[in-house]
């Protein structure tokens, strides 16, 4: 069974895809960690996140290995990660990647902007989570300011709003729900409604086609 949850920066889907995951036993792959790496490594390299011939190297060269760096979860690459996002080589590079990791025996859940568009247009379950921007930076206004950081909830929306028009206004593979795809609006819901609001999508899916 092949899950794909997609939907904006701080819309909540890498903690239900993660739960949903762990819930149907399944392998879990966070795709925004590669697009995170390939920034990282373009960075690293000394070069710009827009160089295309930079980038698209940096994403065939990137290992499994390479996603366990705890750095990546930081929020500035999220940024960077976007802008390496609009390359279309720097796509084209991560595709097989992900789909062979779908493809497992047993299927897997991929969390990201394109999975149920581009990456696994015929997985069995779409889930597209959103929420305002204004309930997800304030969300992650709590989560940072938690944590210690000195920031503003308005620079956080700003960011929120700026990467939203990025991943969605790029022509190669942009962030949309696929047509087929279960709208689970956030806004109201705590994480707890949210994950039971997937699971009974996905059991309901899942048992039209007769699947356990
Ligand atoms: O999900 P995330 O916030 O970790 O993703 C960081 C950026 O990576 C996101 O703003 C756009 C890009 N990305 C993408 O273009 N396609 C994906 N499937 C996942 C992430």
């Amino acid at each position: 069974m092949i899950i794909a949850i997609d939907g904006p920066a701080a819309s909540g889907k890498g903690t239900l895809a993660k739960r949903v995951a762990a819930h149907f036993g399944l392998p879990w792959l966070d795709t925004g960690l590669l697009y995170r790496a390939v920034a990282r490594d373009v960075l690293k390299a000394g070069k710009r996140l827009e160089d295309a011939e930079a980038a698209a190297a940096a994403a065939q060269n990137l290992g499994p290995e390479s996603l366990d760096d705890p750095k990546l979860r930081g929020n500035g690459i999220g940024d960077a990660a976007s802008v390496v996002g609009k390359i279309p080589e720097v796509r084209a590079a991560l595709l097989k990647l992900q789909q062979d990791f779908a493809a497992q025996p047993g299927g897997a859940v991929l969390d990201g902007r394109d999975i149920g568009t581009v990456i696994c247009p015929n997985a069995d379950v779409k889930i597209f989570v959103t929420a305002s921007p204004e309930i997800r930076a304030k969300r992650r206004f709590l989560e940072r300011t938690a944590r210690g950081e000195a920031i503003t909830y308005e620079s956080i929306l700003e960011e929120i709003r700026r990467r939203d028009e990025r991943d969605m206004g790029r022509a190669a593979a942009p962030m949309r729900p696929a047509a087929d795809a279960f709208l689970l609006d956030t806004t109201n819901l705590d994480i707890e409604a949210a994950f039971n609001t997937a699971v009974g999508e996905i059991t309901r899916k899942v048992g039209q086609r007769g699947r356990p």
